[in-house]
């Protein structure tokens, strides 16, 4: 099941209490939460810079609770959302508990000025499929706000050790890596994880009481997507190497409006844009969404408004639909409301605020992940998995706007308050550096050659976007399976004969993450939210055009 290549001759060994990867606001809440307890030491590893998530990138904003509002009217919106498969008990701790939290870790301990009306009250907007508008923003740059509070309140914890440009390879699990036989008969057991030094090149035993996996989603293993480069699987990929249980890996959410320019990447063009008016026109400028929901029109589901506009264009060989805001708002309004967004499609050529923009459906949040309980605790002992790398059920099939951010913060709360319970009456013993083999490369000459990572990195995604996508079929699923698995035999050879580089470490989690969600998409034979397969077999939840 789960090997890795090393002997006993590296040397470097970091020990701590609670390791973190991943620092997005949901790694950055709990280590937030668990610093407050001097006590507790924290080791932080992000594979890049701090700043470096999906949690950077969000735009739209993160749910509050809007004055007409309450638990009851967001936990239905959730679950309608959700197509039925979402968890009552997650949607229900996630309105009951959300609202308190955002503002005591968000708004009084990180500071960061929500956009207010001229009454000094928070501006409530609105997205898709939710009945009030419930969340709050910062422009449309609420992602980057809370990034950059979340990290500034974390630079003042003396107790947080930071290992930044620092890439996990696979997590320090028993009995995959006891020297003691009889550790094949107790239960799978975290002990933490080898940490590739990207500017040292070297992997670094980080041992822990407790392991938190942060490491966000996997869209970039797409051809379309709107993450940012580290969103690869790795965490997912990680943890199913060492046999963890793994939950709802067919929903992959599409977002309907990515910008369909050349050379802009899956920039996101959010659904607050719908949300404050914007229509979705054909390129011959006809409204569409009313032919494909009658109630809901543009604020439909994303699942339903994805696979309408892929629909329109695969039925009439368009290669873009449009997203008219200009029409709605005026010129001042848009500025002030979208100034990230109007001013990049600007440069891609694009006034928003005077003529449609171009858009596309791109991948964009991973609905499923590692099985998690109600403090995210995972199948393994010591592990833990907060935000969207874990699967809490929350989302079910299909998951709601603007719930992920708020996810990852009660998550991330949730899971430090656990841990700091837990080893306040026994910590698990942490390992002594005998114990856990040591990572060698001696013997391994050769540097990745980046041409082959790239191109392989392109041909999953290819193979995901055709295949694994918003429309799916047993025989694209099992053809992208067969391709899948020839293709991970490669890597994994070309990954053991070869030096390490953070390429290379994404491209094996890439493939393997892949497989994971082709193998649940074909497994699955029911359309549902946003896993839809034309050769469904009919049920309950199907939500189809
Ligand atoms: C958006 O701004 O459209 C993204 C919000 C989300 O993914 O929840």
């Amino acid at each position: 099941m789960y090997t890795s290549k090393h002997v006993h001759t590296e040397t470097t060994m970091i020990q701590t209490d609670v390791l973190i990867i991943g620092t997005g606001i949901a790694g950055a809440t709990a280590a937030l939460r668990l610093a407050e307890n001097t006590n507790l030491r924290i080791a932080l590893i992000t594979r890049a810079d701090p700043h470096d998530s999906n949690t950077y990138w969000a735009q739209g904003g993160i749910i509050h609770r809007g004055p007409d509002d309450n638990a009851e009217i967001f936990m239905e919106d959730i679950l309608a959302a959700g197509a039925g498969a979402s968890n009552p008990r997650a949607a229900q701790i996630l309105a009951e508990e959300g609202p308190a939290l955002l503002e005591n870790i968000l708004i009084e301990i990180s500071k960061i000025e929500f956009d207010k009306n001229q009454n000094g009250e928070l501006n409530y907007g609105n997205e898709a499929a939710h009945q009030r508008r419930r969340i709050i923003h910062v422009g449309d740059g609420t992602g980057a706000a809370i990034s950059k509070g979340l990290i500034k309140a974390l630079k003042s914890k003396p107790n947080i050790q930071w290992f930044t440009d620092a890439t996990a390879v696979d997590l320090i699990t028993y009995p995959h890596h006891s020297r003691d036989p009889l550790d094949t008969y107790k239960p799978i057991t975290c002990h933490g994880a080898y940490v590739f030094d990207r500017k040292g090149r070297a992997v670094h035993r980080t041992l822990a009481a407790v392991t938190i996996l942060a490491t966000g989603g996997l869209g970039r293993i797409y051809r379309n997507t709107t993450n940012p480069p580290g969103a690869r699987g790795d965490g997912l990929a990680m943890a199913h190497r060492a046999g963890a249980s793994i939950i709802n890996a067919e929903y992959v959410q599409f977002h309907p409006t990515a910008l369909a320019v050349p050379g802009s990447e899956g920039f996101l063009i959010s659904e607050a844009v719908r949300g404050e008016g914007g229509v979705l026109l054909t390129p011959d400028g006809h409204p569409f969404m009313q032919d494909y929901s009658p109630e809901w029109k543009d604020l439909a589901p994303r699942d339903v408004v994805s696979r309408a506009i892929h629909h329109i264009m695969e039925t009439r060989g368009y290669t873009h639909v449009l997203l008219d805001i200009a029409s709605h708002k005026s010129v001042e309004e848009i500025q002030k409301r979208f100034p990230n967004i109007y001013a990049t499609c600007l440069k891609f050529g694009v006034d928003i605020s005077r003529e449609p923009i171009p858009v596309v459906p791109a991948a964009h949040y991973f609905c499923g992940g590692v099985q998690v309980d109600e403090v995210g605790r995972t199948s393994i002992k010591n592990l833990y998995a907060v935000g969207e790398v874990s699967c809490t059920g929350l989302h079910g099939a299909n998951r709601l706007a603007s719930t992920s951010l708020l996810e990852g913060l009660v998550w991330g709360h949730r899971a430090a308050r656990d841990i700091e319970a837990k080893l306040a009456v026994s910590q698990p013993r942490i390992p002594t550096r005998d114990e856990i083999p040591a990572w060698d490369e001696s013997g391994l000459d050769a540097d990745p050659d980046p041409a082959l990572i790239q191109g392989d990195m392109q041909t999953i995604q290819n193979i995901m976007w055709h295949y694994v996508g918003l429309v799916r079929s047993g025989d694209r699923l099992s053809r992208a399976i067969r391709e899948l698995r020839h293709l991970q035999n490669e890597i994994e050879t070309f990954y053991r004969v070869t030096k390490l580089s953070d390429g290379l470490i994404g491209l094996r989690n890439a493939v393997e993450t892949a497989l994971i969600i082709a193998q649940a998409s074909r497994h699955n034979r029911q359309s549902r939210g946003c896993h839809y397969r034309v050769d469904s077999v009919k049920g309950e939840g199907d939500r189809l055009l």
